[in-house]
């Protein structure tokens, strides 16, 4: 008997699919069922991963992209609908921080990279994407945003106001097509340990510093934002739309920040 999470015949489109929270999620899709159409530039990865899915018993298409090429991303659609025959599932999720400093020393070109990877990219897709699911009048469509687009991040300006965009286009797109039965939500991850990360999860010091903000006091992992795509991607979210579901520990409801929390550890001890 299916459950409502159940992804069978269902088709996805994955970008930033080739390691980290993107990875996760394509697998995540499979192992529910879905057939993942991979995209991002690191082709060998993206092979390694569609035999992985292949084993799984599940159909996978590797499609080497760069996602903030329009071009590139109209052909990988046309690929995808002309391999499988629909798409169900878009997910946004390639991303990346991009050039790290004060306000006053990033050059312009830092705010025009962390667009267009962050936020241009998923413009790309969902223009390509969109009309077949709104002809469909079936879809869900998922963007990885971050905690950094809810507040401000000093030092990196630039990514928190894409990934801040990339928030409010949910909304907009998911109001636009709510009528026509397409879904439109986004993920909101906090620290999640992956190559993007390694920098900081791997420096004790840093590490230790940057998790006093976050009440469960862990990184999160990858395969743990994975589990709430398929919940979005599935039929149990059915009226979930313009949700942007927080994956970060209970980082975002603190209020306070770190004094809380060593607060309430005193009071504990
Ligand atoms: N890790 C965190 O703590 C965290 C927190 C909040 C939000 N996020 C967001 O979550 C998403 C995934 O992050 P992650 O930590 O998994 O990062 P990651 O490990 O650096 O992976 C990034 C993925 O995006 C792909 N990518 C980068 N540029 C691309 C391009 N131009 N075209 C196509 N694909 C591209 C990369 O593949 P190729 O290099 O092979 O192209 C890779 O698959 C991002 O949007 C990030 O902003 C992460």
């Amino acid at each position: 008997m299916p459950t409502p999470f159940d992804l069978r015949g269902k088709k996805a489109l994955v970008t930033g699919a080739s390691r980290g929270i993107g990875r996760a999620i394509a697998l995540e899709l499979a192992r529910a069922g879905a057939e993942p159409v991979l995209l991002a530039r690191g082709a060998e990865a993206l092979e390694k991963l569609a035999a992985e899915i292949t084993g799984l018993g599940v159909r996978a298409l590797p499609l080497p992209t760069d996602v903030t090429d329009p071009a590139q991303v109209d052909r990988a659609v046309g690929t995808a609908l002309a391999e499988f025959g629909d798409l169900d599932i878009v997910v946004n999720n390639a991303g990346g921080t991009g050039a790290f400093g004060s306000f006053l020393t990033l050059p312009h070109s830092a705010w025009e990279q962390a667009m267009r990877l962050n936020l241009e990219s998923a413009l790309h897709v969902c223009r390509a994407a969109g009309p077949h699911l709104l002809e469909r009048r079936g879809g869900s469509v998922i963007n990885v945003a971050s905690f950094a687009g809810q507040g401000g991040l000093p030092l990196l300006s630039p990514y928190a106001a894409a990934k801040a965009a990339l928030i409010s286009v949910t909304r907009s797109l998911a109001a636009e097509w709510a009528g026509q039965g397409v879904r439109v939500n986004a993920l909101v991850p906090g620290w999640i340990e992956t190559d993007l990360t390694a920098p900081l999860s791997g420096d004790p010091a840093t590490s230790a510093s940057l998790l006093e903000a976050v009440p469960a006091g862990r990184w999160g992992r990858p395969e743990e934002v994975a589990g709430a795509a398929v919940y979005l991607a599935s039929d149990a979210a059915r009226l979930v739309t313009g949700a942007c579901l927080a994956l970060d520990g209970g980082m975002s409801v603190l209020s306070g920040g770190p004094a809380t929390l060593k607060f309430l550890n005193a009071t504990r001890a």
